[in-house]
């Protein structure tokens, strides 16, 4: 069984890569906000007992110096539990270069071959929260599920609010669930955290749709998974290159509608993330006099329900430097 107190292990990690990030916020310079998130979750990293081995990171081993896929992390001592790492050290590069919101450090742990080694591509996604949880089907059509999730949420048809990217690609999206008579929340960047945000009434957002990268869709539902919502992808291959590269991957149809079993298996599945920019659920870093700064997190674990939402002060005299 993994220790329950990883989950505080790895608040710290995401901490420090939203706090190495965060200092990058509207320098224009996305690859130096991103680098920076890598170094200091890396870095921590080496301070947890786990035997990890990174399944979605910062790229293949030749492309990436730090968190690559297949890179092993953690203590690793004989004692230290075998765990796969998902990992994306800063999720929305460009809202950190650019000064937008939503940006987000997260981790998704889980027990060894639990989590999917999703490709770098693009994933077709639906994520809802618990109270539309078994109401939803990817495969069938837009107008159906919205149907379903209002009934599932008691509400108007109008007043459900779908969430997606602010892409050309959704174009047809937008019309169709504009005919259908739903609200739209566009965002520019972050499908992790608007993932998350179906999960939180408060947030006003009920369901994510859209095309985003497949990484991220493997690390919402590792999330959603431990707040009891529910999420749905399927792989969008954008050439023959990367329909190869699927089934290299062990993904031999790749029109299967991705689930839970298959995306985050397992029954003791740990999500961390911590805000680098404001958004719906998490704020983001914020810098105080006397060398201070506030940090606030959210972790949870799909074993006990638990979920933790972690404000913290940092004294950055007094911490590593990364
Ligand atoms: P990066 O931080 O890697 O730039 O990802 C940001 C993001 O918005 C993801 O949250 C989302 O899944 C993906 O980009 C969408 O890809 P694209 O920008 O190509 O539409």
């Amino acid at each position: 069984m993994i220790d329950r107190d990883i989950a505080m292990g790895l608040v710290r990690v995401t901490e420090v890569a939203a706090l190495q990030s965060a200092l990058w916020m509207g320098r224009g310079d996305k690859n130096a906000a991103d680098q920076a998130a890598v170094d200091g979750m890396r870095k921590m990293f080496d301070t947890l007992h786990i035997d990890g081995i990174v399944v979605i990171g910062e790229g293949e081993r030749d492309e990436a110096p730090m968190l690559y896929i297949g890179e092993q992390i953690g203590k690793r001592e004989p004692e230290d539990i075998q765990v796969d790492i998902a990992v994306d050290p800063l999720d929305g590069t460009n809202s950190v270069a650019n000064g937008l919101p939503n940006a987000i450090s997260v981790i998704a742990l889980a027990q060894r071959g639990c989590l999917l080694h999703a490709p770098d591509m693009y994933m077709n996604k639906i994520a809802v929260g618990p109270k539309a949880r078994g109401v939803i089907d990817i495969k069938a059509p837009i107008e159906t599920n919205l149907r379903n999730i209002a009934r599932a949420l008691n509400k108007d048809i109008k007043e459900v609010t779908v969430t997606m990217l602010d892409r050309e690609r959704h174009v047809d999206l937008v019309k169709e669930v504009r005919r259908i008579g739903c609200r739209i929340k566009l965002f520019r960047d972050g499908d992790v955290a608007a993932a998350l945000a179906t999960c939180f009434p408060g947030t006003g957002v009920d369901v994510l749709l859209g095309i985003g990268g497949a990484p991220e869709g493997v690390i919402s539902a590792a999330a959603l998974k431990c707040l009891e919502g529910e999420f749905q992808g399927v792989l969008y291959p954008s050439d023959e290159n990367e329909i190869k590269r699927c089934n290299e991957m062990g993904i031999k149809d790749i029109n299967k509608v991705l689930k839970f079993d298959d995306l985050v298996s397992g029954d003791d599945v740990f999500f961390a993330a911590t805000g680098i920019s404001d958004g719906e659920l998490l704020k983001g870093v914020l810098y105080l006099e006397n060398n201070r700064a506030a940090t606030h997190s959210v972790v949870m674990r799909s074993k006990t329900g638990t979920i933790r939402f972690v404000e913290a002060t940092h004294n950055l005299y007094k911490k590593p430097k990364y």
